[in-house]
């Protein structure tokens, strides 16, 4: 066993990585900008003076250090199954790979079809775990700090779905962010809950959505208590896409005083715990289900991710009764073998694993910062959220007069550097396990010639994204729940005739990816116009049946 180790927490951050503080106990706000390494030492120098003086849990946290555990029995049940020399009539019919397609078997050889099994009784079943599997996910839930944890196969859209249809049933009502992922949305058809959006935060210059805070969900408890409604959970996206956290620890202290489950929604941050200067994990936070994929920073198979249970406000038992409705009675075990393993990894050193991550991003963001014309995401342009993912550089071009869109096409053109995500106004990195030294000098030798040649081409003409057109807005009016308006008959209407329609499809812009009409909602003017000017200028129309928006599907 690990021994337990006390980390100080200030507003969910572990330390280094934050810019600003809010250090409730002495009533103050206070600004702290940590930069380098050096300035976030300090910072750790101050929390850990702070607790002298501290006595509320408010701002201390415990929680054990994560296990040291490289053993992954999932892999060695695997292994020993597949080396059996045994006469196997079950499926998949490839039979070990003696029938593999060969085009396959080229590409990826033997080996991942060898080890394509089914459920066999040594292998253990993932609805009813008593073997290899229940204690893989054993090992999971020591070193990521749950109650329980359970294996998905159907990435964090199966988990979030699982979380909100075991705390929401019909006519319950849901507090989300606007901007949550479309697994969120479809969560809401399959269990029935009437959602309550939170507008997320917006930064027009970046083009991109943060956080939500905790007063916000606070007014939005309040007003449906006002309106005879209770809430019955509160999901939150954190961190987000470009790595923004929100300040989960008070999100989870107010929820929890109203008896309210949290659900995060972690997809983009299972690697926090893994290095004192990240940002706290939502566990950590106190969080009461947190779903991650596993498979985007942290090293398992596409598809593969976790779900991890804290606490006894959820109901365990309904958890496992959704994940075995919403997962496939044939799980592929190669997928849970890529979880047992990536978590097996990090076992093997969970201190200093991330450390070579962490430094070629430092060194990495120091560097591109130095490139005229090219601006790097800080905590500054999201100051109201306590801290970032060190580990994902977003990327701002405007000042080349360039977009983002265009950025790409010539990094990965020329460069054959490809980024995680485009926007209008930036471009975001993701840096992981596998980035090396290469790779970032490769970035910055793209992102240097993208600077020389746009400057030369374009001088200062700065790109300005103006306020007003990009702000996303709230006047919305639900006329039918998602799940309502999901199972409606629906038809098709010229863009010149809907208005007053009730929307039958999902209509996002990217970015910032914050829908701008949702299933069941009233297609108001200012919805429409500001759909067909974010198409005019280049946005990308996600979610509508016709993305040139002249026609739009209503429900009838
Ligand atoms: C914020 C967020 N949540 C959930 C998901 C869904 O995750 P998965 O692809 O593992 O199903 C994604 C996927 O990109 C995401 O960005």
């Amino acid at each position: 066993m690990a021994s337990a180790t006390t980390l100080f927490l200030q507003n969910g951050i572990r330390s280094g990585w934050i810019d600003s503080g809010h250090c409730g106990r002495f009533g103050g706000n206070l600004r702290l900008f940590h930069r380098s390494i050096e300035e976030s030492q300090k910072k750790q120098n101050w929390t850990i003076a702070c607790r002298q003086d501290l006595n509320a849990d408010t701002f201390i946290s415990t929680f054990p250090s994560p296990l040291r555990d490289g053993t992954a029995p999932l892999v060695n049940a695997l292994k020993t199954t597949a080396e059996q020399d045994v006469a196997r009539f079950h499926f998949p019919g490839h039979n070990r790979g003696q029938a593999a397609p060969s085009s396959l078997t080229q590409l990826i050889g033997i080996q991942p079809f060898l080890h394509d099994l089914p459920e066999l009784p040594e292998l253990d079943d993932l609805f009813s775990p008593k073997g290899a599997i229940l204690d893989a996910q054993k090992r999971a839930s020591n070193l990521f700090g749950s109650s329980e944890t359970w294996f998905l196969v159907g990435g964090t859209t199966c988990g979030i779905h699982a979380a909100i249809m075991s705390t929401c049933s019909p006519g319950d009502t849901l507090i989300l962010p606007r901007n949550s992922h479309i697994s969120a949305m479809s969560g809401m058809v399959l269990s029935g809950v009437i959602p309550n959006y939170i507008l997320p935060e917006y930064n027009s210059q970046w083009d991109i959505a943060g956080g939500i805070t905790p007063s916000q969900i606070k007014e939005a408890i309040e007003d449906l208590k006002s309106e005879g409604r209770s809430v019955s959970a509160v999901l939150v996206t954190s961190p987000t896409y470009e790595g923004i956290c929100s300040d989960l620890s008070n999100i989870v202290k107010l929820c929890h005083s109203y008896g309210i489950p949290v659900i995060v929604d972690e997809a983009h941050g299972a690697h926090f715990r893994f290095h004192h200067q990240m940002p706290c994990t939502a566990l950590e936070q106190g969080a009461d289900i947190v779903v991650q994929s596993t498979h985007k920073v942290l090293c398992s198979l596409t598809q593969s991710s976790m779900l991890h249970m804290s606490g006894d406000i959820v109901d365990r038992e309904k958890i496992c009764r959704c994940l075995q409705m919403l997962q496939s009675t044939s799980p592929s075990y190669l997928l849970l073998a890529s979880l047992d393993a990536a978590r097996a990894q990090l076992g093997e050193d969970p201190d200093t694993i991330f450390n070579k991550s962490m430094e070629l991003a430092g060194e990495g963001r120091n560097q591109i910062k130095t490139i005229p014309g090219i601006t790097v995401l800080n905590m500054l342009n999201f100051s109201n959220f306590p801290a970032m993912d060190p580990l994902r550089l977003t990327v701002g071009v405007w000042q080349l007069g360039i977009s983002g869109y265009e950025a790409d096409e010539v990094l990965c053109d020329e460069h054959g550097v490809i980024c995680e995500v485009a926007g209008r106004q930036s471009l975001t990195f993701a840096i992981t396990l596998g980035t090396h030294k290469q790779h970032i000098q490769r970035l910055l030798l793209g992102l240097e010639h993208l600077s020389s040649m746009s400057l030369l081409k374009n001088g200062l003409d700065e790109r300005r994204v103006e306020d007003g057109v990009y702000a996303p807005f709230d006047d919305i009016t639900m006329s039918l729940s998602p799940r309502e308006a999901f199972f409606a008959r629906k038809r098709k209407v010229s863009t010149g005739k809907c208005l007053g329609e009730i929307c039958g499809e999902l209509i996002c812009s990217y970015p910032p990816g914050i829908p701008v009409l949702i299933p069941g909602e009233i297609i108001t003017e200012r919805a429409l116009s500001y759909l067909l000017d974010v198409r005019k200028i280049g946005a990308v129309i996600s979610g509508a049946a016709d993305p040139e928006l002249s026609t739009i599907v209503v429900c009838k």
